[in-house]
């Protein structure tokens, strides 16, 4: 054990050398560039050559050692470092979280309660998990626009928690941010109005410095808006049959199959070898011959997702974090970062009974297998206009008027120098009055990390990626958006409801060692 640290930190050391050898040209030149002129041609070429050669590096390196498999040690989280999850052997139905039902007879009104919990996660055996409403994860919660929502908390953990409606457009007292705990016992009240259009939203606690823990433990939990327009179109919409969501995390269980959040957390965002999605080890699928859309949470304190299918054929994104596509879009794979969502549809109508299909992940693990049953299923016809998404002219030439620059790695992350401080606000906004805001990761001499950077209480447009177009599958109201290093994201944010407002990268840990500020709408 202490030789394999040495040798890491060794090989740390080699890296660095390396590294800060091979990009201190380009590196500066590119600092300096993207101060002059960020859109520049010049400056994009220089970054796609510092990428490769960095790229390159990072595969020599670590075809010369082999060191880096599953051993994250302390390190610094580059993407080659992240441990291997486990395939899915497909022997247990995956887990769909019940409805919540409304307290009785009162409509809109529910009960959410942090708990603790045991769970049998592996047969037989029993496992300290969080959760809402229940030992482990919570339930969904079907939301209408329109609605008014009254939702009553309460806090039966022994520790303080907060309810976070992640990208639900409310006003940031209701929130559930760092402001808002709940101590233990406590209990509170809240209740809004659902003003935004349909969309797979979900919610976490948000405790300051406690975020990543009590979510691995297992508080989180979905949200769907409906509205007049997504009952209008005609897509898989039966919820547990061809509706399905899929929240995917990674663990660390210990030898008594518990989670251990101490033992195995990283600064630079805690990830395990065994994938669960809703809370399912070994999850396996069962479908009819139909169309299955899939609701993609990626729940996972830091690990980065692509989903795609082991036979490569390609499906469609139908919506984004915040609501539908104008149409949807072919993919043969889609990467989420920590917290961001899409909606897929799947067509399993000439899939044979006993094919072979699953979703995998970049690597071709088996995440969930799908095991499809002989009845088909209604043909749906995923129709190909279903939003009015649009980023207009004028969004399009407005000024740059929040710059943020994400920087640094392990408990060392920041937000333009500064760590999270609750008693500074660090930006107003006006309410109602669209911004556009600027996001740049700078690299470090490691090279860097994507950070999945998230801004509470508003779905906002992305309007470029280093000066272009984003991809068709961004095309739609976003709440969260990865940011690779060197990257720079332009985005235009309305709020439409005052308060405090949480801007932090989604890697659970980095948020938790300060790299999160606070817009205050007025
Ligand atoms: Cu998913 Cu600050 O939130
Ligand atoms: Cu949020
Ligand atoms: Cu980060």
């Amino acid at each position: 054990m202490r030789k394999k640290n040495l040798l890491i930190s060794l090989f740390s050391l080699m890296m660095v050398i390396v590294l800060s050898a091979c990009t201190s040209n380009d590196g500066e030149a590119s600092v300096e560039d993207t101060n002059n002129g960020k859109d520049s041609n010049e400056q994009m070429n220089m970054n796609e050559d510092n990428e490769n050669s960095m790229e390159e590096n990072m595969n020599n390196s670590s075809s010369e050692g082999e060191m880096n498999n599953g051993s994250m040690g302390n390190g610094h989280m580059d993407h080659d470092d992240v441990v291997s999850l486990i395939d899915s052997t497909g022997e247990n139905e995956l887990n769909i979280p019940p409805v919540l039902k409304s307290d009785s007879n009162k409509g809109t009104e529910y009960t959410i309660r942090a708990q603790k919990g045991e769970t049998e996660i592996f047969d037989g055996v029993q496992t300290k998990t969080y959760g809402y409403n229940d030992s482990f994860l919570g339930p969904m919660l079907q939301f209408e626009k329109g609605d008014t929502v009254k939702i009553n908390l309460i806090n039966e953990l022994n520790e303080n928690t907060t309810f976070h409606w992640h990208g639900l457009e409310v006003p940031g007292n209701d929130d559930g941010g760092p402001h808002n705990v709940l101590e233990p016992g406590e209990e509170s009240t809240i209740e809004f109005e659902v003003t935004q259009e349909a969309a797979t939203l979900w919610f976490h606690p948000h405790p300051e410095g406690k975020t990543s823990e009590q979510v691995y433990n297992g508080l989180a939990g979905l949200i769907y808006i409906e509205d007049q327009n997504s009952k209008n179109l005609e897509l898989p919409s039966e919820y547990g049959e061809n509706d399905i969501p899929l929240i995917f995390q990674d663990r660390v269980f210990d030898d008594e199959k518990q989670l251990n959040y101490k033992a195995a957390a990283n600064e630079d965002g805690t990830v395990g070898d065994t994938s669960l999605i809703n809370g399912t080890l070994n999850p396996k699928l069962t479908v009819d011959k139909e169309k299955v859309r899939l609701r993609l949470l990626n729940g996972s304190n830091a690990r980065n997702y692509t989903v795609k299918l082991n036979t490569e054929d390609a499906f469609v994104q139908i919506a984004t974090d915040g609501g539908f596509l104008n149409e949807p879009v072919s993919m043969q794979e889609i990467t989420l970062t920590p917290s961001e969502r899409a909606e897929i549809v799947i067509d399993f109508s000439q899939v044979k009974t006993n094919e072979e299909i699953a979703l995998v992940n970049e690597e071709g693990t088996t995440l969930l297998p799908f095991e499809i049953t002989d009845q088909t299923g209604k043909t749906i016809d995923i129709p190909d206009e279903m939003n009015d998404f649009s980023v207009t002219e004028e969004e399009k030439n407005l000024p740059v008027t929040k710059e943020i620059e994400l920087f640094g790695m392990m408990d060392q992350v920041t937000i333009n120098g500064k760590k999270f401080d609750s008693e500074r606000i660090d930006f107003t906004q006006e309410q109602g009055v669209t911004e556009v805001w600027e996001i740049y990761n700078k690299p470090d001499m490691m090279g860097g990390m994507i950070h999945p950077f998230h801004i509470h209480g508003a779905q906002f447009k992305i309007l470029s990626r280093n000066g272009e177009a984003p991809p068709e599958n961004e095309r739609g109201w976003k709440d969260s958006f990865s940011v690779a290093p060197d990257e720079t994201v332009k985005i235009a944010i309305q709020f439409k409801n005052k308060g405090i407002h949480m801007f932090h990268c989604h890697i659970l840990e980095h948020e938790d060692n300060g790299m999160m500020g606070q817009v205050k709408v007025e």
